[in-house]
């Protein structure tokens, strides 16, 4: 296990989920609403969530008809997974996505990974091993921060709007300390990175979304206008053929 990150996850899975549960926050339904929409109807799929974290997405699947295996490296988000989202076709379990996975070949209809790729150190093995535990044709669905735009700083106009970002060193990768909701780290790797381990596994990007909240959504948080003007969120449809 890769004690060095997921140590942080251990402290901070409380806070999280507090945060974040039960997935309704401003920031998670923008990029929910794209993966939702790029799951489609998923009734009787055997669905992979990588990285599930407190397992609320696995829940939300599981209410939709999917049979889903979870997988997170964390006890404390596995733990309170099993706590507040248990689910008769949900199975918990714990595993390190930096190494390979315990799955035969060919297992899963889709695979879906929400905000972890950025949250992993290495992310060729195990793009690797989702086209290999995925059916043949499958969905590899994920969600992450915008490797373009995340490190910038917002700059504001004479109004306090947020209107730009100064964007340096984006080609260089790197790990960061984060403080959301406790300290977490971030890898950052440039777009081409995710596009090059895609191609590598064999697979093809079939969609690739820049999503921005919805109107609805807007008018409930106008604070959130920025993410009009620059992005947020990557989320990617790649496809094993
Ligand atoms: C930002 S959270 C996302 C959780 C969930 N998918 C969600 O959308 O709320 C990142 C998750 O990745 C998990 N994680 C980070 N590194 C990991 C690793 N090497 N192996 C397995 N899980 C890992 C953390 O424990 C955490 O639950």
């Amino acid at each position: 296990m890769r004690t060095d990150s997921i140590n942080h996850w251990n402290i901070v899975a409380e806070n999280y989920s507090a945060e974040n549960n039960p997935g309704k926050n401003i920031h998670s339904q923008i990029y929910l609403a794209a993966v939702n929409e790029l799951l489609g109807n998923i009734n009787g799929k055997h669905i992979l969530d990588a990285g599930c974290g407190d397992g609320f997405f696995s829940l939300e699947l599981a209410q939709k008809g999917a049979i889903i295996t979870a997988i997170d490296g964390s006890d404390a988000m596995l733990n309170i997974a099993k706590r507040k989202h248990s689910h008769v076709n949900i199975q918990y379990n714990k595993m390190d996505l930096t190494r390979t996975l315990t799955f035969e070949n060919r297992l899963f209809d889709v695979v879906v990974a929400n905000m972890l790729l950025m949250d992993i150190p290495e992310i060729e093995l195990f793009i690797f091993e989702v086209a290999r535990v995925l059916k043949k044709p499958g969905d590899f669905i994920f969600s992450i921060t915008h490797p373009c735009f995340f490190s910038g700083n917002w700059e504001e106009d004479e109004n306090n709007i947020k209107m730009y970002k100064k964007i340096g060193n984006y080609l260089d990768e790197r790990v960061e300390e984060l403080n959301f909701w406790g300290k977490t780290l971030h890898y950052h790797r440039p777009l081409s990175k995710y596009m090059d381990a895609i191609e590598k596994a064999g697979m093809y990007v079939s969609s690739f979304r820049e999503p921005v909240p919805s109107r609805e959504l807007i008018e409930l948080h106008p604070e959130q206008e920025y993410h009009y003007r620059i992005p947020s969120f990557v989320v990617i449809r790649a496809k094993s053929i």
